[in-house]
């Protein structure tokens, strides 16, 4: 079952059971804060039996008083469903990918800069090319050379495309990017998640040239070892996984 419809189906029991005790008078219906306490440690129990990873327990405690809290506020209902629209134009697409959206920070696109070679061309694809930023700087940084990227999630690709307007060496593609074809490409740099990671390996195998390379951001291939590691010296501790094809 998926992470996502197993919580869902977490949430349902927590609130299934918080019902049936109201229902049968074992819990007082004008305390509801107990109630809402009552249905996230329900909704906990549930997600540790369906196997779900343990960070869902906390989202789960939280969820039901969240709500509580949030129904105190009285704020009209087209903020939840703008807040609501907003989150499914960045993070839609997630729910299949498994791969939400954060961004490589300025000092990783500076050290991912510095491993392209000066002395000729090449083309670079950004898996997941997100707001477009990495790609934006590298653009800059290399004029002679090629950047493509592929988004799926729409707000981040319509972002990313007006950003990179003014940089003719720099396409953004709103695509999928497991039916795009990477043969073109140079190099290739993900920073998803580790949950597509050995497909990933398998594909860029089949698809690359050989002697072409993955920049894998924090999340490397597990069983390969790569030829290099790169640490970027931020606060983050980002780490680049290298491997050559
Ligand atoms: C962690 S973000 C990285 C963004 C950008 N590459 C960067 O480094 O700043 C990963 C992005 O990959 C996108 N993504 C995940 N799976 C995808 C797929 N199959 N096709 C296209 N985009 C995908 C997500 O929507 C998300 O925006």
């Amino acid at each position: 079952m998926p992470p996502a419809l197993k919580a869902l189906v977490a949430q349902l029991v927590g609130f299934g059971l918080m019902a049936a005790t109201l229902v049968f008078g074992l819990m007082p219906a004008d305390q509801p804060l107990a109630l809402m306490v009552f249905q996230g440690g329900v909704a906990a129990a549930a997600s540790l039996a369906l196997r779900a990873d343990n960070w869902w327990i906390p989202i789960h405690l939280a969820f039901g008083p969240a709500l509580l809290f949030a129904a105190r506020l009285g704020l009209h209902p087209g903020w939840y469903l703008g807040a609501f629209v907003l989150l499914l134009l960045i993070y839609g697409s997630s729910f299949r990918t498994q791969v939400p959206l954060f961004l490589s920070n300025r000092e990783t696109a500076r050290v991912v800069a510095d491993l392209l070679p000066v002395d000729r061309s090449v083309r670079l694809l950004d898996l997941g090319s997100g707001t477009g930023g990495l790609l934006r700087i590298l653009a800059a940084a290399h004029p002679q050379s090629q950047f493509v990227g592929i988004e799926s999630a729409f707000l981040p690709y319509l972002i990313s495309r007006l950003a990179t307007q003014a940089q003719p060496n720099c396409v953004i593609h709103r695509a999928d990017f497991w039916v795009s074809k990477f043969g073109e490409f140079d190099v290739v740099y993900a920073f998803l998640s580790p949950v597509p990671m050995p497909r990933l390996w398998r594909k860029l195998n089949v698809e690359l040239k050989r002697g072409s390379l993955l920049i894998a951001n924090s999340f490397p291939v597990p069983t390969v070892t790569p030829e290099r590691v790169v640490d970027v010296g931020d606060r983050r501790g980002t780490r680049l996984y290298l491997y050559r094809i």
